[in-house]
């Protein structure tokens, strides 16, 4: 029986924090053991909004070096760029003449994106999702780890698939494209703001020190906790809706220090913000450390990592250009020679 099949990826939009770290990366590393696991940085989607082009080789390098700095092993995953394989884009447009419009414009994340770019919002932003749905569907993936936030794009992309490839094109006993679960893993699937309890941790969010990156360093870290929002109520606590500071920061405490909810609540119960500060400042910054050793050692030699993604484009690329060829021919197109 072959292993069941996992694709995710992350946008090369500057250094990932702890979100993405806890909401998806983390949770792709223990896939590794027993699912046939395909990690792409996805740097087509990094430019649905306005981006620097100076900056976006070295950003997809550093995203790279993270997932491997994470615990990704390129010995167990396939590890790839996105625009290295032009499947991506050429399955989008296919399923782009299908996607109906409306489906796209009651995307929850391209209403707020589309709010902040004002005047200036691009096609790309709109068709976000289908790019994404030719990422997963390419692969014939059959998990897709992600947060809480990527859930109704990963609805879109079973409706496209389901909907409007397998019944319109396909047959009942040979589907052509296979439908992927989302995987939302409860712990650290919504890490939220430093500043707002109220709004998830973004790399949009023009505050810095609203987030913690993953290569932030130690002093930075104590700094940003130090300075993040808290409420006057003595001793942490979770779920309790007039307190989402003190949720959040005791998730991230429970979560990083591996003791889990239960044993934290007990230790933090009647902690003040100044007892619970340094603590969680200290359990950051060493929970971050081997991430951080592992990432100089890696950018300290450009050939390695060059390597990583070579390999992986040549791996990804025989699985997607079947796909790709399966569905050229469902929709009819005259077959090149
Ligand atoms: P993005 O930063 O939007 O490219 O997201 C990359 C991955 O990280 C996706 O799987 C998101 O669901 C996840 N993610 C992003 N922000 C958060 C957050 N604040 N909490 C949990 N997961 C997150
Ligand atoms: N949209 C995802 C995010 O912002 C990133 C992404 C693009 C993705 N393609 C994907 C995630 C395919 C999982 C699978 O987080």
């Amino acid at each position: 029986m072959a292993r069941p099949r996992v694709l995710s990826g992350v946008q090369p939009t500057g250094a990932l924090h702890l979100g993405n770290w806890l909401g998806a990366i983390r949770n792709w590393v223990g896939l590794q053991d027993s699912h046939d696991t395909f990690f792409c940085v996805v740097d087509l989607h990094a430019i649905t909004v306005p981006h620097d082009p100076a900056r976006l080789a070295e950003d997809t390098l550093t995203t790279a070096a993270l997932y491997l700095a994470c615990g990704i092993d390129p010995q167990r995953s396939t590890v790839f760029v996105q625009s290295h394989v032009a499947a991506h884009s050429e399955l989008c447009w296919l399923l782009n003449c299908v996607t109906p419009l409306n489906w796209l414009e009651r995307m929850i994340q391209f209403k707020e994106k589309a709010v902040k770019q004002g005047d200036n919002v691009s096609a790309g932003l709109l068709d976000y999702p289908v790019l994404m749905a030719a990422d997963i569907l390419l692969y014939d993936a059959d998990l897709v780890p992600v947060g809480e936030d990527q859930k109704q794009h990963l609805e879109l992309a079973r409706d496209i698939a389901q909907q409007r490839i397998n019944s319109r094109f396909g047959s009942e006993e040979a589907p052509l494209l296979r439908v992927p679960e989302p995987l939302i893993l409860q712990d650290g699937a919504r890490v939220m703001s430093l500043t707002d309890g109220r709004s998830k941790m973004s790399k949009s969010d023009p505050n810095e020190g609203s987030r913690i990156t993953l290569l932030d360093p130690p002093e930075l870290v104590t700094r940003k906790i130090k300075r993040a929002k808290t409420d006057p109520t003595m001793g942490l606590e979770f779920g309790n809706p007039e307190r989402p500071e003190a949720d959040n920061l005791l998730g991230l405490y429970a979560v990083l220090s591996g003791l889990g909810r239960e044993a934290a609540t007990a230790q933090c119960a009647s902690m003040g913000w100044g007892t619970f500060k340094p603590l969680l400042a200290e359990t950051v910054v060493e929970a971050l450390r081997p991430v951080q050793e592992r990432y100089r050692d890696l950018r300290s030699d450009p050939s390695q990592l060059q390597q990583v993604l070579e390999l992986g484009r040549e791996r990804a690329e025989a699985v997607a250009s079947t796909t790709l060829q399966r569905l050229r021919d469902a929709l009819g197109f005259y077959p090149r020679s």
